[in-house]
């Protein structure tokens, strides 16, 4: 089993996601995968903090890496939670009861996984004991709570550790927003955008040397196509309304 799933991560297997609905696409979780490979062959363990589980999907790899020692699943599970997107979106029987259910039935190590229902302004950075490596930020889907995510993320983030957004697409203006603020702080990065719609702000800048993720940094034609495709309805409507910039 274990060479089984060491086979699985060096051919970046997307079936690793296959047990658990996750709301990613499946070059997000090929992208995910090059992402946790390189990890991987940096560090002989690491930490995985995820703010948005919903149902335990993108959660699923990381459980399954014996590598990753310890992970933190933020969820504040609201009934529903607001969209840049303009409507409200519905999870329903959202918990993270249900959550460690279904990740039971894929692995006996869920003892690492640490569920914390707030968001991240409730949680004292004291809270996360052991530092991540990778955060993922999937909550709500709103520029300001993407840019508070990051914030939070900054704050209990292992030196040269690295964070993804996922949504980019969506939550573009959080994106800028964190950018910038690093670029005032005099603060070094590496920052670039993968299929679909993952962006990957790193503080380790030997991040781009990494044959893997240079390799997946030249599929970026597919994000920046996926990115513009979802926003296209918005030009038609502006275009059909002779709303002109
Ligand atoms: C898009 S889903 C996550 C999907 C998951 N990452 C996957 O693909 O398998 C978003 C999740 O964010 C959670 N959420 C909503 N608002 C939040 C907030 N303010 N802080 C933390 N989590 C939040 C919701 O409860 C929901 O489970």
């Amino acid at each position: 089993m274990k060479q089984h799933i060491e086979q699985l991560f060096q051919n970046r297997d997307i079936n690793i996601y296959s047990s658990i609905k996750s709301q990613t696409t499946e070059n997000d979780r090929y992208s995910f995968l090059t992402l946790l490979n390189w990890q991987r062959n940096i560090s002989k363990e690491y930490c995985y903090l995820e703010i948005g589980s919903h149902l335990g999907g993108t959660l699923q790899p990381f459980l399954l890496d014996p590598r990753c020692t310890y992970i933190y699943s933020i969820d504040k599970r609201p009934e529903f939670q607001p969209d840049e997107r303009g409507r409200d979106f519905y999870y329903e029987n959202n918990s993270s009861e249900r959550m460690m259910e279904f990740l039971k039935q894929i692995s006996s190590e869920t003892e690492k996984i640490k569920c914390i229902d707030k968001s991240s302004t409730e949680i004292k950075p004291k809270e996360i004991v052991i530092k991540p490596n990778l955060c993922f930020i999937d909550g709500e889907h709103t520029d300001k709570t993407a840019f508070n995510d990051f914030q939070f993320c900054l704050k209990i983030l292992e030196k040269n550790g690295t964070i993804i957004f996922h949504d980019a697409n969506i939550v573009f203006n959080g994106i800028r927003k964190a950018l910038n603020y690093l670029d005032k702080k005099d603060i070094s990065y590496k920052a670039f955008n993968l299929p679909d719609s993952l962006f990957v702000v790193s503080f380790d800048l030997s991040i781009v040397e990494d044959s893997g993720i240079t390799e997946r940094i030249f599929d970026n034609y597919k994000s920046y196509l996926f990115g513009l495709e979802t926003l296209d309805p918005y030009r038609k409507y502006a275009v059909k309304n002779k709303f002109f910039l």
